[in-house]
Order: C-alpha cells, then sequence, then structure tokens
C-alpha cells in the first residue's frame, strides 16, 4: 500500500470543565452540529486520511465519529500528557507515512479548508514545519511565535513565556503542518521539560531548527482559530459561523432583509431566488427549493420545501415534512412527517402528522390530524382536492378520498370515499323563542326558567 497523501489528526483528548457541562466539549453544537463534527468535515476536505485521539472513556466521542466520519481511525489518549503525546497516539497510523501531516484541534471548529491547504502548501514547498499564527487582540494563554528577522525560531507556551517573550501578540493557533519524512523524528525528541510538564507539540519547532529543517509560519484571522473553552467562547464561535453560512447563502441569490436574524445549520441548502424573512430559524436538514419564501418567526427542521412554497410566518416544520411546489403553510400550522401535495393549502391553526395531503386539498383552520392513540401513531391519508372543513379532527388511521368534503367542526373516524360528503358532529338545535323566555324569566324573578318546564 503506498502511503497517503496527507494524514490530519485531530487531537480531541479534553475534558472541556471550564464548560461547566456534563457533555464533552467536542460534542457541543455550533450552527446544528457537533464540534467534533464540523473539525472532521474540514479534516476530511483536506483529501487523505484521517486519525483522532480521544480522552479515555469517551465513547460517546467516539460513536461520534464513527456516525460522521466512518473510515477515520480513532486512538485513545490514556493520559492527558500533553499536545505531542497526544498526536503521538496515532503512532501507528502516522508511521505507515505520508507526505503531510496535519494536526489540528477539535476545539477550533473554524478553520477552513483553504487554511490547511495553505499550511501543506507550504511543507510540499520545503518547510519541515508550517505553523498556522494570528494576531490575538489578547495573547494571553496562547504560545507565542517568537521571530528573528521574519524567521520562526520557536514558540513560546504562555507559563513558559518571558515578560518580553509574553508581550508578543503573533500566536499559535494550534493548526500544524509537518513534512511526512522527518514528522516522527521531531516528534520522538519532545520531552516534558516545562513549566506544566507536558509534552508541548509546539517544541517541535526549535526542534526542527536545530535539526537545520526549514520552519514557517502562515498567517490568518483570529476569527478562524477560535479556540472552545468556555460556553461564552462556543456562543461566539457559532456567532462567527453564522455570519459565514448567512454570507454563503446570500452569494448564492438568497434574499435575506435582515441575515443577523435568520439561524442556520450548516447543512442548511437554499436554492437561489429564495426569500428568508427576519427570525427564522433553520434545525438541521433543511433543504429550500428556488423561489420559496419563509415567512418570519417560522422554524424549520429536517424538512423539504418545493418550489414556489410560502411557508409562515409562524410555521413549525418538523422532521419528515416535505412540501411539494406551490404549497401554503402558513400560520401557527404544525407539519411533521408528512408529504404535502402541490399546490395544497393549510392556512392557520393546523397540526399536520404521520400524513399525506393530495395535490390542491384545502385544509381548513384549526384541522388536527389525531395521530397517536396512546400507544402508537397513525397515518391520515388526505386525497388530491379534498377539502377538510375547519376545525375538523381526523382520527388516524382514516382515508379522505380525492375531491371529498368534510364538513366544518367535524370528527373523522372512519374511511371517506372519492367525493363523498362528511359530517361527524352534533346535529344542530334551534328553539324559536328560547333566550327571550329565559330573560323574562329571570326579570320577574320567581317563575321557574323556560328549560324546567322541557
Ligand atoms: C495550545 C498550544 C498553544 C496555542 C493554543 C491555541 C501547545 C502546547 N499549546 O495551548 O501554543 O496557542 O493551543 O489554542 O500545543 N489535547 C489532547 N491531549 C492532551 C492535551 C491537549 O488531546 O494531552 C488536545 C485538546 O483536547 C485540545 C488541543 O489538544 O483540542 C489543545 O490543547 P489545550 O490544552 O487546549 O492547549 P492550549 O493550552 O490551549
Ligand atoms: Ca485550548
Amino acid at each position: 500500500m503506498g502511503r497517503d497523501a496527507c494524514l490530519t489528526v485531530v487531537l480531541a483528548a479534553g475534558e472541556g470543565t471550564r464548560m461547566r457541562s456534563a457533555r464533552p466539549k467536542v460534542l457541543h453544537a455550533i450552527a446544528g452540529r457537533s464540534l467534533i463534527a464540523q473539525v472532521l468535515s474540514v479534516a476530511s476536505q483536506a483529501g487523505g486520511a484521517v486519525a483522532v485521539v480521544i480522552g479515555p472513556g469517551h465513547e460517546d466521542v467516539a460513536a461520534e465519529i464513527a456516525r460522521v466520519s466512518p473510515a477515520a481511525a480513532v486512538f485513545v489518549q490514556s493520559e492527558r500528557r500533553g499536545t505531542a503525546h497526544a498526536v503521538l497516539a496515532a503512532r501507528e497510523a502516522i508511521a505507515r507515512g505520508s507526505e503531510a501531516l496535519l494536526v489540528v484541534f477539535g476545539d477550533t471548529p473554524l478553520i477552513t479548508p483553504a487554511t490547511l491547504g495553505r499550511l501543506r502548501g507550504a511543507v510540499a514547498g520545503g518547510a519541515a514545519i508550517a505553523v498556522l499564527g494570528f494576531q490575538a487582540a489578547d495573547p494571553a494563554g496562547y504560545g507565542r511565535l517568537v521571530t528573528a528577522n521574519g524567521e520562526l525560531l520557536a514558540i513560546r507556551e504562555d507559563k513558559d513565556a518571558s515578560p518580553a517573550e509574553r508581550a508578543i501578540t503573533l500566536c499559535n493557533a494550534g493548526a500544524m503542518a509537518l513534512d511526512g519524512r522527518t514528522a516522527l523524528q521531531i516528534l520522538d525528541r519532545i520531552d516534558d521539560r516545562n513549566a506544566k510538564h507536558e509534552f508541548y507539540l509546539t517544541d517541535a519547532v526549535a526542534i526542527a531548527r536545530a535539526m537545520r529543517l526549514g520552519v514557517v509560519a502562515v498567517e490568518t484571522e483570529e476569527d478562524e482559530v477560535r479556540g472552545i473553552n468556555t460556553q461564552a467562547q462556543l456562543a461566539e464561535a457559532e456567532a462567527v459561523l453564522q455570519q459565514r453560512l448567512r454570507r454563503r447563502w446570500l452569494d448564492a441569490g438568497v434574499t435575506m432583509v435582515a441575515p443577523e436574524t435568520v439561524f442556520l445549520s450548516a447543512d442548511t441548502e437554499l436554492a437561489k431566488d429564495v426569500v428568508v424573512e427576519p427570525y427564522v430559524v433553520f434545525g438541521r436538514g433543511v433543504v429550500v427549493e428556488e423561489g420559496a419564501v419563509i415567512r418570519s418567526f417560522s422554524h424549520l427542521e429536517g424538512a423539504r420545501v418545493g418550489k414556489g412554497a410560502q411557508v409562515g410566518p409562524y410555521a413549525r416544520l418538523r422532521p419528515g415534512a416535505e412540501l411539494a411546489a406551490d404549497v401554503h403553510i402558513g400560520n401557527f400550522v404544525e407539519v411533521k412527517a408528512a408529504k404535502i401535495g402541490q399546490g395544497a393549502k393549510a392556512n392557520h391553526l393546523s397540526y399536520i402528522g404521520d400524513a399525506s395531503v393530495g395535490e390542491r386539498a384545502n385544509i381548513g383552520a384549526g384541522t388536527i390530524t389525531c395521530n397517536y392513540d396512546g400507544v402508537a401513531k397513525h397515518r391520515t391519508e388526505v386525497g388530491a382536492g379534498a377539502f377538510i372543513g375547519s376545525n375538523s379532527s381526523l382520527v388516524a388511521p382514516v382515508s379522505i378520498g380525492d375531491g371529498a368534503y368534510i364538513g366544518s367542526g367535524s370528527v373523522i373516524t372512519t374511511d371517506v370515499p372519492a367525493d363523498a360528503l362528511a359530517i361527524g358532529r352534533g346535529r344542530q338545535v334551534v328553539k324559536d323563542g328560547w333566550a327571550a323566555r329565559l330573560r323574562k324569566s329571570k326579570s320577574r324573578g320567581k317563575e321557574k326558567p323556560p328549560h324546567a318546564a322541557e
């Protein structure tokens, strides 16, 4: 077997104690996907093999990796002894050989494939190590890039830095590319003689220089390399990613008058000429086709919206909602696991779950599919062109034929054939003069009320 062009090692053995959460840090999510899934998506775009280093007992992290990147090799770092020690937990993968070894952190999810490409390019261009650097607004806590005459000499960790070194604002982002031919030799020379008694990956720089190998720094924006240690930093990263996603869909021809109020998921897909009004939330797994309009305060998740359809304001599309072209789903309508045929309308106050609705059907205000009997879910079928009168309950399993009419306020418990009328409600009774008699008897006070006589 030939060696891979590239091996990306993702370090994710962190506990994330500063998140004050029972969940491992890399399972926290931004834009609807876990940090580890986000980083793995970038790593896979770098091409080549991927290895992930996780902490002991992190079965849930391993499961998430298997779900999103089944081809990635998972290694366990049994003791947390530093970033170089973590990289070497993947020794078996590294020893197989690759042209470039990329190291990225699982808690730095905003890094882009283009930046990883620049790091690899620097190694392809002859450097033994390329380090990603950035100008930090507040460098405290970061490793500093110590340079002289434009050359990178070493990386000094915050705890080991002299006051003069602490004043350096050019910092280590954490991502690094190493030439595959010398990577292991360098990594094996790293020791733990430092303030934290850890094996620092950053020491690779000074070691490579001592070996007379070339070392370079590649600079990027701080927003791209924000590390996540706290809930506040998680929210900041979310904001950066949301801005990127909004920009991407605006550039693709989507209209958003207030993009800063629209929340997207990493996997949201919007076609050109889609209009998204202010205050819309796209959860995971939403696809919106050309020309559809998503009106304000709608919440969509796991849903497909067909061409020219209109959704909202105040609509909720839950997983399995599939709207064909030109469907109208109006205010306070919830759709779950239901296919709505072309041109069908449910404009007000309805629940349509576990159902299929035929083309051009009209679902009146307040219609409810009663899909759950307390034990199991059942399906409702509404035929093409059917008309469901307002405030009807369709008690599943039930089917309404094509073109059938349902009288308002009905509770429908048995199937209705095509083109029939079904009415299922108490018959109306009208009693002439009854109200006038009531009022009269009350005003006299003594006489019996009219209903007592009946
Ligand atoms: C690290 C860098 C620092 C850089 C900063 C950028 C080192 C020694 N320091 O510091 O120069 O400015 O990142 O954010 O590399 N990890 C493991 N196992 C370990 C230790 C760490 O898997 O034993 C993983 C963590 O899960 C995390 C990453 O490595 O994803 C970085 O570790 P962290 O402890 O956060 O390093 P910093 O002190 O932030
Ligand atoms: Ca960190």
